[in-house]
């Protein structure tokens, strides 16, 4: 079965290593019977529960997005050792009207690009502490910390190292397989 899977990119900067993380994984996912489609957070206004009578029509649009794609990948750089604001109000979003989160069964998957070698361990955990509360069924391993050294990946998404392009290959089977069990579990 083919997947279609929403990406969220925890960066909006124009020179978002994330981004081209992501555009590699939009690449290699076929690979893994894997459709990727970004689902666009820049757009989204800060949330406020005073507007949850009345959602914004990019809010709804986002939700909507959510829960319509067979799971979620979130693609995130560190900022400050915690995940990006952008991020975080995206994820507050998508959890409200309180009854109405878009997360809610939903599964997940985590993976972030840095420059430092250790880079995104502490965002990634923190994210996966979120998506727990949102009651989304998360992939737990394997992990997956990319560290984004110059020419690694191309801005277009070309994977220039092999064993990388074949870790992200085998990570991308692993979220099919975490897709495949979330929607339909063992009786
Ligand atoms: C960073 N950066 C960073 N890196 C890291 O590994 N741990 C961290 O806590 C932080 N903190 C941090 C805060 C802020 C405000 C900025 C702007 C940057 C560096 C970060 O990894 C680097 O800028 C990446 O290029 C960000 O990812 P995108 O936006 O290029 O995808």
């Amino acid at each position: 079965t083919t997947y279609n899977v929403g990406i969220i990119i925890g960066s909006i900067s124009s020179t978002s290593i994330n981004r081209r993380l992501a555009n590699a994984l939009v690449r290699l996912a076929p690979q893994a019977d894997l459709t990727l489609t970004e689902l666009p957070i820049a757009a989204l206004p800060f949330y406020s529960a005073d507007n949850d009578g009345a959602i914004p029509a990019e809010a709804a649009a986002f939700k909507s997005s959510i829960e319509s794609s067979d799971a979620v990948i979130i693609v995130t750089p560190e900022y400050n050792r915690s995940v990006p604001g952008v991020l975080k109000n995206a994820l507050d979003t998508a959890s409200r009207p309180w009854g109405q989160n878009s997360f809610a069964g939903k599964p997940s998957a985590v993976i972030g690009a840095s420059i430092g070698a250790i880079g995104t361990a502490v965002a990634q955990q923190h994210l996966r502490s979120i998506l727990s509360f949102l009651a989304s069924p998360e992939l737990s391993q394997p992990e997956a910390y990319i560290h984004l050294r110059d020419g690694l990946i191309t801005d277009d998404g070309e994977v220039t190292d092999e064993s990388t392009a074949e870790f992200l290959v085998s990570w991308l089977k692993a979220v099919h397989t975490h897709v495949a069990k979330s929607l339909s579990p063992a009786e």
